[in-house]
């Protein structure tokens, strides 16, 4: 089995104002330390990148700073849009493509995703892409077939060797948000699909050390249980991730599934 260092990223979505954006950074850079077996990843909104940002690199954290979205061309007439090389500027090593609520909400397809996912490898970016079904899709056993093409489509074209900077999270729309999540056991035949569907499209080698992580409702009370599952490899949190105490215990929770 190749062992996989779990990722658990703070997705802070549209929250926080600046002085709560920093106080949450600082509380955080104080109790995750380097030797930390897990990698953790804070996306806050674009405003406070700069801020939080300051804080990770003053304390020299090993907690890396990303981006919830960006667009895909250098520069130009794109009204409201950020580019990649605005955030690297901001110490951004990070960045998530296709979260549901940029599918769902806003209205991104696939085709606008795979430009974001190759666009962000070729910056040099390390980039999180977002699959997962809706409530009527599961409903419909559509589940493993909604992720397969999201992540077929997402990672298509895709160098392999840039595959080491990719990773994917599983989050069900159905489950965002809604304090209703997968049980581990549907979590892990999930990612076992998309794990499959990476063999398949990449390599067995590949698909084994790709990062798989788990999202939606995640707690310090279901993490254990999630991050326990072989192919679950940490989660990417929203709500949870809002309070220092809350995102800890799921911090907690990745660094005891690799000593477990
Ligand atoms: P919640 O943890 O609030 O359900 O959000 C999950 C999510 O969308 C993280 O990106």
């Amino acid at each position: 089995m190749t062992p996989r260092k779990p990722i658990v990223g703070g997705n802070w979505k549209m929250n926080l104002h600046r002085a709560q954006a920093v106080d949450l950074a600082k509380s955080l850079v104080d109790r995750v330390n380097s030797n930390e077996d897990v990698e953790v990843i804070l996306f806050p909104p674009f405003p406070y990148l700069e801020a939080v940002g300051k804080v990770l690199r003053d304390a020299s954290s090993p907690i890396r700073l990303g981006a919830q979205d960006f667009y895909h061309q250098p520069n130009g007439a794109y009204t409201g849009e950020v580019s990649i090389s605005m955030l690297a500027d901001l110490g951004v090593t990070n960045v998530l493509v296709g979260h549901s609520e940029r599918r769902h909400v806003i209205g991104e397809n696939d085709v606008l995703l795979n430009q974001k996912v190759l666009a962000g490898l070729k910056a040099g970016m390390e980039v999180m892409l977002c699959v997962g079904e809706k409530l009527e899709q599961r409903e419909a056993n559509q589940t493993d077939d909604i992720n397969a093409g999201q992540t077929r489509y997402g990672l298509a074209g895709v160098d392999p060797k840039d595959m080491a900077r990719v990773s994917i999270a599983y989050e069900p729309v159905w489950a965002i948000g809604t304090g209703k999540t997968a049980t581990a056991a549907d979590a892990q035949n999930a990612h076992v699909a998309i794990r499959e569907v990476v063999a398949r499209q990449f390599s067995t080698d590949i698909a084994q050390h790709v990062r798989i992580l788990y999202g939606g409702s995640v707690k310090g009370s279901n993490a254990p249980e999630l991050f326990a599952q072989s192919d679950i490899d940490g989660g990417l949190i929203g709500g949870a991730a809002l309070k220092a105490d809350d995102f800890m215990a799921i911090i907690d929770a990745a660094t005891n599934s690799v000593s477990a």
